[in-house]
């Protein structure tokens, strides 16, 4: 049974300590936050992840998962694992500080040999850089591989234990197989790479998913222009089997903690060895683009307006998770407040206790955000907003915009409920008509109607 230490225990490290012990491993998870880390000795997930607190249970009776601060002698690990975060640095590139940090720990307190699995998302060349201080200090022994994660939040173990693939970049044949040798149960094909382009293959994986959602937003925009509905186009192109659904909904926009962090280091990078990047610039201009957007006709639904307030429906950067890093939501609500606008939101996987940033009022209840407000914006697509009572909303409103800033209560039909309803990429409430049956999901999965003939 191979003996695996992981240094990290946040979303990324935890999940693949649970993972590796699922999949039969022994693994010591180390954590150098003493808060995180009694959290997780006694079971419980410091943050919302779906099937994981349950299976940190059964990993924790079955004793092949042990939790420390620092790593003990009698460790003696054959794979470290180092799965901590890589902020993004006030010059935009991925601040890898934490990782080095690991790695220093990690090389004073093991004996080699052992494989140095580097999970974080790391800049092209990091790898490269801690073989380079290996062979300076004369360490013998240690092989370096990148092994990047593509785990989304709200389902990070089930992408972990049924992923589109396994990405092993190694310099040698023997540490690559040794990796790939434990994740052989899991179903998925395995590609070996170079180092640097396993760690460019991550980057590159975010930066895709990103410029997909500013391309959708951007014909939502044009879409606007001109009449067109957004839903029918992204339906229509998402069914070309080259194009495909994911990631085709528009909206607010990207955030998370991912995101917008990887577009940035990847850009830094590109820049300072010459490249210009200017998709990724673009990419990031959209996107920034959509909030103003969005708080642009909310202000102007407030103009004018004693005590203008506006109500806001979701915090979290996307629906299944409680991370509000890089929201969307909080980059309009910014703006509002800017603008002298009072603000009341809700989130499902906020408490109550919820500490606002700009004097932003949480409510507990949902339907409060409504009272007195001139708008609302639904900023965050979760399900249990498309069952709210919206005619107790619309008559605890004192104006009538509803912006549906995630394109996923059209077909609720709020404009006869006296709401102004607004979505990006779609015509006004009279030229729609309710004709179109298509609908876009958060998650980019797309509804589509579809008539056969014949
Ligand atoms: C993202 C990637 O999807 C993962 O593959 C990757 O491993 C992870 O980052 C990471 O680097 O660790 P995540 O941050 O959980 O995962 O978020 P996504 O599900 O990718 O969503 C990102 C943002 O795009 C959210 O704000 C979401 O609401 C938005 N989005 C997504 C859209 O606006 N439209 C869509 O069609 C899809």
């Amino acid at each position: 049974m191979p003996r695996i230490t992981v240094v990290g225990a946040g979303y990324v490290g935890l999940t693949l300590a649970v993972g590796m012990v699922k999949l039969g491993h022994r693994v010591v998870l180390l954590d150098s936050e003493p808060s995180r880390l009694d959290f997780v000795v006694m079971g419980k997930v410091p943050f919302m992840e779906p099937g994981l607190e349950e299976e940190l249970g059964h990993a924790l009776v079955s004793s092949r998962l042990q939790c420390r601060a620092e790593p003990q002698p009698d460790d003696c690990p054959e794979f470290v694992f180092l799965a901590v975060g890589t902020p993004q640095s006030s010059a935009g590139a991925a601040d890898t500080t934490g990782v080095f940090q690991a790695y220093g720990t990690v090389i004073n307190a093991t004996r080699p040999p052992f494989v140095l699995v580097i999970k974080s998302t790391v800049p092209v060349g990091t790898g490269d850089s801690i073989e380079s201080d290996l062979a300076r200090r004369k360490i013998e022994g240690v092989d370096v591989v990148s092994n990047p994660e593509f785990l989304r939040e709200g389902s990070a173990l089930q992408d972990f234990l049924r992923p589109d693939r396994i990405v092993i970049g190694a310099a040698t044949q023997g540490a690559a197989g040794k990796v790939a040798a434990l994740y052989g149960k899991i179903p998925a094909p395995v590609m070996f790479t170079s180092r640097r382009s396993a760690e460019l293959s991550k980057y590159a994986a975010n930066a895709m998913l990103a410029t997909r959602i500013s391309f959708i937003n951007e014909i939502a925009s044009i879409s606007e222009a001109l009449g067109a509905d957004i839903a029918d186009v992204a339906a229509v192109i998402g069914s070309d089997h080259r194009i495909g659904p994911a990631f085709l909904a528009p909206g607010l926009g990207w955030g998370g903690s991912c995101l917008p962090k990887d577009i940035a280091e990847l850009r830094h990078a590109a820049l300072s060895h010459g490249c210009p990047a200017d998709l990724l610039a673009a990419v990031a201009q959209v996107n920034s683009g959509q909030a103003a957007h969005a708080a642009g006709m909310l202000e102007a639904a407030t103009s004018g307006c004693t005590d203008p307030t506006v109500g806001v429906l979701g915090l979290a950067f996307k629906a299944g998770t409680d991370d509000v890093r890089g929201s969307p939501s909080f980059r309009v609500i910014e703006r509002l407040v800017g603008t002298g606008i009072a603000v009341r939101a809700h989130d499902p996987s906020c408490s109550s206790a919820t500490a606002l940033p700009w004097g932003v009022e949480y409510c507990a209840d949902p339907h409060e955000v409504a009272r007195n407000a001139d708008a609302l914006v639904v900023a965050t697509e979760w399900p249990a907003y498309r069952e709210l009572d919206w005619l107790r909303i619309r008559r605890a409103m004192r104006g009538t915009l509803i912006l549906d800033g995630r394109n996923y209560l059209g077909d609720l039909s709020l404009a006869a409920l006296g709401f102004d309803y607004r979505a990006f990429g779609r015509p006004s409430r009279d030229d729609l008509g309710g004709r179109s049956e298509n609908h876009i999901s958060g998650d980019g999965k797309l509804r589509v109607a579809v008539e056969h003939q014949g």
